[in-house]
């Protein structure tokens, strides 16, 4: 962190959670507060990991090997940390980033199968011990999140959200897993409340950390 302004934000959880909806709000507040604020996002972020999402997606990825999905989201990570994210942070600003390493335990190692050792295997050679200062779990019951997310025309309608009920379980249960081992970095976040409720602990939160 540059001057202590830089703070590295991560939102997770899974389909239907309300991260988008969240991270503008969050974002739109700092920006209130005189903060300078990146919005991005993964797998893409950078103009070459955006190119590697639209592989991703246009390959339907999700039905890709293991490690193939695990080694594309490293090889989008990395570029998207190194010519982005840490360049943002050294000029003391707040980067806010729809999904990061977590999705990537979670998505392929937890629920998909590969298993956490593996993720973090390919992570240090990817991006070495680099990890968010906060993350945020936007908690929610898969059977409420996937309803909720039906429809929402998101680019990768076709990828994960098919999956069955018990995968989407899975998913809820590593991030919950992360969460309960990195009890500092990540703050679990009940996703069935109002918005402005979980707007309102989200802001409460960050702020905590800035005067920290
Ligand atoms: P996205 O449209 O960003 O989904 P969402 O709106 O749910 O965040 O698509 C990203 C999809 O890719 C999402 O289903 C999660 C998945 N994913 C992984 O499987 N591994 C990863 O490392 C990341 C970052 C995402």
């Amino acid at each position: 962190m540059a001057d202590g302004k830089a703070l590295f934000i991560t939102l997770e959880g899974g389909e239907g959670a309300g991260k988008s909806t969240q991270i503008k709000r969050v974002a739109a507040a700092l920006e209130q507060m005189g903060k300078q604020v990146v919005v991005t996002r993964e797998p893409g972020g950078s103009k070459a990991a955006e190119a590697m999402r639209n592989l991703f997606i246009a390959e339907n990825g999700a039905e890709w090997p293991l490690a193939t999905q695990a080694l594309l989201m490293f090889t989008a990570r990395s570029h998207h940390t190194e010519t982005l994210i840490k360049p943002a942070l050294a000029e003391g600003k707040v980067v806010i980033c729809d999904r990061y390493t977590d999705s990537t335990r979670v998505y392929q190692g937890y629920a998909g199968g590969m298993g956490l050792k593996a993720i973090d295997d390919i992570k240090e050679l990817a991006i070495g011990d680099f990890e968010p200062d906060l993350t945020f779990i936007l908690d929610i019951d898969p059977e409420i999140g996937l309803k909720r997310g039906a429809g929402r025309g998101n680019d990768t309608d076709t990828t994960f959200e098919q999956k069955d009920i018990e995968f989407h379980q899975a998913l809820r249960e590593g991030f919950l897993e992360i969460a309960e081992g990195n009890a500092v970095r990540c703050k679990v976040i009940d996703a069935t409340q109002d918005e402005d409720s979980v707007a309102a602990a989200i802001l409460a939160e960050v702020e905590k950390r800035m005067a920290a």
